[in-house]
């Protein structure tokens, strides 16, 4: 778990409503993730966690309110100066370039300009943080196994150089060996100041790891909380933790 390094929101989302079209997902959800820490939103599938990432990258465009990322307003920005402002998002499912090796995926991370002058040291600390994938430079994006891909799609978004990292699902559908090694990768970007947002279906290991903690249920938040409070919280052990 990361210290609580620092007080100043970072990331600060505001009463915010979004949604597809005319349908509302989102019902004034609020949360703030403080730089260098690491928070995790917990909820059911359907809860909204997903359109709350999405939303946050600009992806969907709130109905109302506002998110705040320093003095930026994200929420009135378009994607590509959401991305430029360092904030990025490794979607569910990965979203790698089949068509594309390991290293070319890679690049495409490093597109934003300030990413771009820094590529070869970003390269270098993603094959550092994940030595595997530079034994798979060369191959496809597509022939790689989901641990790997999963790898893959979390140094994609390092190489935008973010300053905050936006995980859905990253232990998805990986087995737990696997999911282990990508949680120990998560913690060490962690311990090395990186700011993470993260969706967990395995709400315990989460809680775990996290230095805060939201509750997402149809729409809204329904509880906030340390990640140890929210573990040891009799409601969430029975909702969240099968306990
Ligand atoms: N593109 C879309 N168009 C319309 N409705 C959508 C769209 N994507 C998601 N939804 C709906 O929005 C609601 C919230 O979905 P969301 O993907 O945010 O849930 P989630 O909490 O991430 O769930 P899961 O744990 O299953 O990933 C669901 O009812 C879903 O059907
Ligand atoms: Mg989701």
């Amino acid at each position: 778990m990361c210290t609580w390094v620092s007080p100043i929101p970072s990331l600060q989302i505001e009463n915010v409503i979004a949604g597809y079209g005319d349908i509302r997902v989102l019902w004034g959800i609020s949360l703030i993730v403080n730089q260098g820490q690491i928070v995790s939103l917990i909820g059911s599938n359907g809860a909204g966690k997903t359109t709350t990432l999405k939303t946050i990258a600009g992806l969907l465009r709130p109905k109302s309110g506002r998110i705040l990322f320093g003095d930026q307003v994200l929420s009135e920005m378009p994607i590509e100066k959401i991305v430029e402002s360092g904030v990025v998002y490794v979607p569910e499912g990965r979203g790698i370039f089949a068509d594309m090796s390991v290293e070319e995926n890679l690049q495409m991370g490093s597109y934003p300009k300030h990413a771009r002058l820094h590529h070869s040291k970003s390269l270098r600390n993603v094959y550092s943080l994940f030595p595997k994938l530079e034994t798979r430079r060369k191959q496809l994006g597509g022939t790689l196994s989901g641990g790997e891909a999963q790898m893959l799609a979390i140094g994609r978004g390092l190489m935008s150089m973010p300053k905050i990292l936006m995980l859905d699902e990253p232990s998805g559908g990986l087995s737990p060996i696997v999911a282990d090694s990508i949680f120990a990768a998560i913690e060490k970007l962690c311990e090395a100041g990186m700011t993470i947002l993260i969706v967990e279906q395995d709400a315990g290991r989460a809680l775990k790891l996290s230095d805060s903690a939201y509750v997402v249920e149809n729409g809204r938040i329904t509880l906030e909380g340390k990640g140890s409070e929210l573990f040891n919280n009799e409601y969430v052990k029975k909702a969240y933790l099968g306990m």
